[in-house]
């Protein structure tokens, strides 16, 4: 049993995220009670990674719900309208934000006509399901992934795709953790991830916190490491996989994907089936964030670039499939050809 705070829970109509801003300095909780304030936590990265947005969106939908306090259907149709969009325009780039919404928005529906009460017992029950879901698809996933870890294996993650990325469990994260638990012998090589830190302040923390072998590097030294034979594959989580297999994860994942063919180590990402977008051809349409020029020139509140400099902070890069080893899911593991692989693996159109 693990010793760490959760990512997210609910408890008697108040959402509780873990502040992954403060981490690892303070373990603190922030309350959210209304959709508004879910919002803004996942603007402001209180709570990130693609799934545990999704969850939190969700329960952000439940609030939204609640705060609607008259009779009438037709109006709290009008306000979960604008409660979707208001929690859609929070982040661009991880499809499990709108998986999530939309599937609140079915559930919603089909409670049509049986009035407001049931309709917000609805949402309810389907944020619980979409939360409770995402653990075991984890889970699943990491059963999955244990295969291709070799005994003793050094493994290069990069940003945090780890329990605080989802509301359990994690998914590369997940891999790692089912071939601790399985005695392998790993050892996590974590990137720190620049600029908003989530391998130095996340990934470390929560295996460290886990008792799971692990060492932060720079994420320049990502090239030393596999040089020097450290590491013998890399995973890292995904934001959003097109149909043809193209990865959008967090930026510098690209790089590492390069990098991990020049030294010919295998390069696997892991992600619930809720993280593909059949709707997407290739990785071209995947929208990429950019966040404030803030992050970049200061860490934390110390500026370390000079004032006037500009800046460029894409928060999202695309691997192309063709250096992607084998993506591993809830479902198993999917190798090329990923177009027909990936829609045979689904079996049915994703939602949305
Ligand atoms: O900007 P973030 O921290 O939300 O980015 C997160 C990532 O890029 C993760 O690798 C991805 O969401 C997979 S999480 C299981």
């Amino acid at each position: 049993m693990s010793r760490r705070a959760k990512t997210l829970e609910w408890r008697e109509g108040v959402l509780y995220l873990l502040d992954q801003t403060r981490l690892p300095a303070e373990v603190k909780v922030v309350e959210c009670r209304t959709h508004q304030e879910v919002g803004e936590a996942i603007e402001r990265m209180v709570v990130r990674g693609a799934p545990a947005i999704g969850a939190a969106a969700a329960y952000g939908v439940v609030l939204g719900a609640w705060e609607f306090a008259g009779e009438d259907e037709e109006g709290l149709w009008r306000h979960l309208e604008a409660v979707l969009e208001r929690l859609r325009r929070t982040r661009p780039t991880a499809v499990n934000l709108f998986w999530a919404l939309e599937r609140m928005r079915r559930a919603a529906l089909n409670r049509r006509g049986q009035g407001v009460q049931a309709i917000k017992e609805e949402l309810e029950k389907e944020a619980h399901e979409i939360a409770r879901e995402d653990v075991e698809a984890n889970q699943r996933l990491g059963i999955h992934g244990a295969e291709l870890v070799p005994a003793g294996s050094g493994i290069l993650t990069h940003c945090n795709a780890g329990a605080l990325a989802t509301v359990d469990y994690g998914t590369a994260l997940a891999v790692v953790r089912e071939a601790h638990r399985q005695g392998k012998g790993i050892r996590v090589y974590a990137d720190e991830t620049r600029p908003f830190l989530q391998g130095a302040r996340l990934t470390a923390w929560e295996l460290q916190e886990d008792g799971i072998p692990v060492t932060l590097i720079v994420d320049g030294a990502a090239a030393y490491v596999m040089k020097k034979q450290l590491v013998q594959l890399v995973i890292v989580g995904a934001d959003r996989i097109a149909a043809n297999g193209d990865v959008a994860n967090k930026i510098g994942t690209y790089g590492l994907a390069i990098l991990a063919r020049e030294h010919g180590i295998p390069f696997y990402v892991a992600a619930p089936l809720s993280t593909v977008d059949l709707r997407l051809k290739s990785g071209e349409e995947i929208p990429i964030e950019e966040r404030s020029p803030r992050e970049v020139t200061h860490i934390f509140d110390y500026r370390v670039a000079p004032e006037g400099v500009g800046v460029l902070n894409p928060a999202f890069d695309v691997t192309p499939n063709r250096l992607v080893t084998a993506i591993i899911t809830d479902r198993g593991v999917v190798r090329p050809p990923y177009e027909e692989n990936l829609r045979r693996l689904v079996g049915f159109p994703v939602l949305m």
